[in-house]
């Protein structure tokens, strides 16, 4: 198993992320979070995204160092809260979340809402860790085109990623088209609509059936179809194991199609041209 979540896509400056990690936002500070990763790693998973805001970077960081796989193997991501955007406090944000993960670099950084009249310095203290390497790629989280044409004309590096909640309800055309352009990897976050009714859909379920697989697996197949990196959560072993059982099948043309004609452009979380936090 741990062999086929080593498959990578390569980011914009060269740099390689793993297709599959596990999400942690809601996974509480200590042993929850903790035995999450440490289960995920020994499952095969390289690949972890926590954010500051998610108050378990501690645990997480706990887990990285004690899961016995060497740091060069992981791939490590958090994000800089809204309260913390502006150049200086988005530096200092940057020292906390990484003394707390006990870390010397990250591989990703993101921006994780675009707080308007902030994001371009965020962006710019972004651009100066990449530039001096404390942290291997940098992009954004929630951003819809127009924030990134407003950001990318007046940046010096493009967002290598662009995380957002994506799922069959909310399946982002419009921005992947955008993103694939620009050479952004799109990555999901929420990909199962946050284990709701979506994992009982009747289509999905359906199409389950017929390859062996779960609702869950369907629909984090059909992100890797779409070349949208994805990230499902869980504290749970069993279901972390089941949700990275996903690379040893293939959607048909027509199965791809059909989960498509779900979209509904439905949130589950806030618009981002509408958020007040
Ligand atoms: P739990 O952590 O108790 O396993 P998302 O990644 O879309 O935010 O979804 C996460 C939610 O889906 C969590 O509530 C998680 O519950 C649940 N979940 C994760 N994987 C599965 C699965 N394979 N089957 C059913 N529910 C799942």
């Amino acid at each position: 198993m741990a062999n086929h979540l080593a498959e990578d896509t390569t980011l914009s400056n060269g740099v390689k992320m793993p297709w599959l990690g596990l999400g942690v936002w809601k996974s509480k500070e200590g042993s929850e979070v903790e035995n999450a990763v440490k289960s995920a790693i020994k499952a095969g998973y390289r690949s972890i995204d926590t954010a500051a805001v998610y108050g378990n970077e501690t645990g997480v960081g706990k887990a990285i160092q004690e899961c016995g796989v060497s740091r060069e193997e992981l791939f490590i991501t958090t994000k800089v809260w809204n309260a913390d955007q502006g150049y200086d406090s988005t530096l200092q944000a940057f020292e906390t979340s990484l003394n707390k993960l006990g870390l010397e670099y990250l591989d990703l950084y993101l921006i994780h809402w675009p707080v308007k009249g902030k994001y371009k310095d965020t962006w710019r203290a972004l651009e100066k860790l990449y530039t001096e390497e404390r942290v291997r790629a940098i992009g954004v989280s929630n951003f819809q085109p127009h924030h990134l044409e407003d950001l990318m004309a007046d940046s010096e590096i493009t967002p290598m990623v662009n995380q957002v909640e994506f799922h069959p309800l909310l399946n982002q055309e419009e921005l992947r088209t955008f993103c694939k352009k620009h050479g952004i990897q799109m990555e999901a976050w929420s990909p199962l609509g946050q284990g709701g009714d979506l994992l009982k859909h009747p289509i999905l379920t359906e199409i389950g059936d017929k390859y062996g697989k779960t609702a869950a697996q369907v629909i984090l197949r059909w992100d890797l179809q779409h070349e949208v990196v994805t990230i499902p959560k869980s504290v749970h072993e069993e279901r972390i194991i089941q949700n990275a059982d996903v690379f040893n099948f293939t959607l048909s043309t027509e199965d791809m199609k059909r989960i498509d004609a779900l979209n509904e452009n439905k949130r589950i979380g806030p618009d981002p041209d509408n958020f007040d936090f």
